[in-house]
């Protein structure tokens, strides 16, 4: 059977490399449509769970991944030797970056370097992880391409880039549409009717190069936006307006607009690392991408502003930092997921320690934390705690927090997240928000001028 029937009728055996936030839920959803999945990681206490049917990946229900593994759909494995078996993969590891925020595509070439070992003609490879343009075609073709195997005629190979956003109760895996490009066109088709089985709408494009692109602009698109309302914070706080109120106010322009708000920084495996991948890659060009180094340099500075906030609001109780009890609420990288990954809790309560605060953390997601300086264990949120702390930071909005009852046991809360909106009234000077003026500022200028 020749393999894009394999795959229309779903007899195709299909491989996912790296069952993280991203491999799992494609598995699944892969297994959802009747494929015959195996999974391949090189963590074995993922592959245990697994195959106990177990997720430990909040967006894929333990139920549903212990049906297919009962059926015998799906099975995990850390023996790459499985891919002798397999039709068509999806390699889904990790791009990170290196110390010198240089492309890490180790995780890439290792996971190729099993493909290779087993490559057989018939075979599709789809990469899924971000990565610079270019990567699949220079790097992936020309590992796999030697011997008698030629791309578009005895292998395919394509990018596909994953669009998947963690905790995102209204879009997953099926109904995001997916953006394939291939190095030949017959490489795009196989791709395509790979990923047509089980996901709503697939949306070819002329070549790898551009898929890989294509995931790049949507990052760097966010990274810059995020930016721009970040800087919007910092001069509304100097102008003494509220930035939520300008960007909820400029949001009802029915066209020409698109609200992002301000926060603590950037976090998650994806906003603060791509971009880096795009400039490093025009370097090579010299080229130099001014937006994406701009963007980043604003973000960066996040944290540092929200020491700004807490120092301010300190001091207007007669505190210093050093020596105050700070209780940062929330700390994984945006609300209701688990993931610390890049958080900037992690600079935030850095700067803090380091200016001398004795600082703890709450979150129902993050049970312990691994800081530089060690590690430390989350404190349950009582009102005792609240009432211990002379500054609660929220870093991160989760869903089932009770702000207002949290801003009532606390003597002062710097907001982030905008999570105090409609509070302001009710507590005056206890709340001092990113992104606005404090509440104090006017009384001490007009205690200045007096
Ligand atoms: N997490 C997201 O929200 C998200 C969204 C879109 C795109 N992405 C991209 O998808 C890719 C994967 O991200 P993730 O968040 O799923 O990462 P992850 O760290 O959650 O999962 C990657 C998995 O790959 C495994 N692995 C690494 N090398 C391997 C190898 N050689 N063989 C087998 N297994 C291997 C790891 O053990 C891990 O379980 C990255 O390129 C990321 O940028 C992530």
């Amino acid at each position: 059977m020749q393999l894009s029937e394999k795959l229309s009728s779903r007899e195709a055996k299909v491989g996912v490399i790296g069952l993280g936030y991203v491999g799992l839920p494609l598995t699944v959803e892969m297994a959802d449509a009747g494929f015959h999945v195996t999974g391949i990681d090189a963590d074995a206490r993922k592959v245990e769970e697994i195959n106990a049917g177990r997720s430990y990946i909040p967006d894929v229900p333990t139920e549903v991944l212990a049906k297919h593994v009962a059926a015998g759909r799906l099975t995990a494995t850390t023996d790459a030797s499985a891919l002798a078996e397999v039709d068509a993969i999806s390699i889904c590891v990790p791009t990170p970056l290196s110390k010198t925020k240089d492309p890490d595509v180790s995780y890439i070439l290792d996971a190729v370097a099993s493909i290779k070992k087993h490559l057989h003609p018939g075979q599709l490879i789809v990469l899924e992880s971000t990565t610079y343009p270019g990567t699949t075609d220079e790097l992936i073709r020309a590992e796999l391409e030697t011997g008698a195997l030629k791309v578009g005629r005895e292998f395919f190979l394509a990018f596909s880039p994953e669009r998947i956003d963690p905790g995102n109760r209204t879009h997953g895996t099926r109904n995001t549409p997916k953006v394939v490009g291939g190095i030949t066109a017959r490489c795009t088709d196989l791709a395509v009717t790979l990923y047509s089985q089980f996901i709503d709408r697939v949306v070819a494009v002329s070549s790898a190069r551009t898929a890989e692109m294509v995931k790049l602009l949507e990052n760097t698109f966010r990274s810059v936006n995020i930016a721009l309302v970040n800087e919007l914070a910092s001069m509304c706080d100097v102008l003494g307006v509220d930035a939520y109120e300008v960007i909820d106010a400029a949001a009802t322009k029915p066209f020409g607009f698109l609200p992002f708000y301000p926060g603590p920084g950037l976090g998650g495996h994806c906003i603060p690392i791509d971009p880096h991948y795009l400039a490093w890659k025009l370097k090579a060009h010299d080229f130099t991408a001014r937006f994406i180094g701009l963007a980043a340099e604003v973000n960066q500075q996040m944290p540092r502003l929200v020491v700004e906030k807490v120092t301010a609001g300190l001091n207007h109780q007669g505190r210093s930092v050093k020596g105050s009890r700070v209780l940062a609420l929330g700390v994984a990288y945006k609300k209701d997921v688990s993931d610390m990954r890049e958080s900037p809790a992690l600079s935030v309560i850095k700067l803090l320690e380091d200016r001398g605060a004795r600082v703890s953390y709450h979150d129902p997601y993050v049970p312990e934390l691994v800081l530089e300086s060690g590690s430390m264990a989350g404190v349950p949120l009582t009102e005792e705690n609240l009432r211990l702390a002379d500054c609660v930071v929220v870093l991160t909005d989760h869903s089932d927090f009770d702000i207002p009852w949290v801003t009532s046991c606390s003597r002062l809360v710097v907001d982030t997240r905008n999570a105090t909106r409609g509070l302001e009234g009710r507590f005056g000077e206890r709340i001092l928000k990113l992104g606005a003026p404090d509440p104090f500022a006017h009384t001490v200028l007009l205690a200045e001028s007096a």
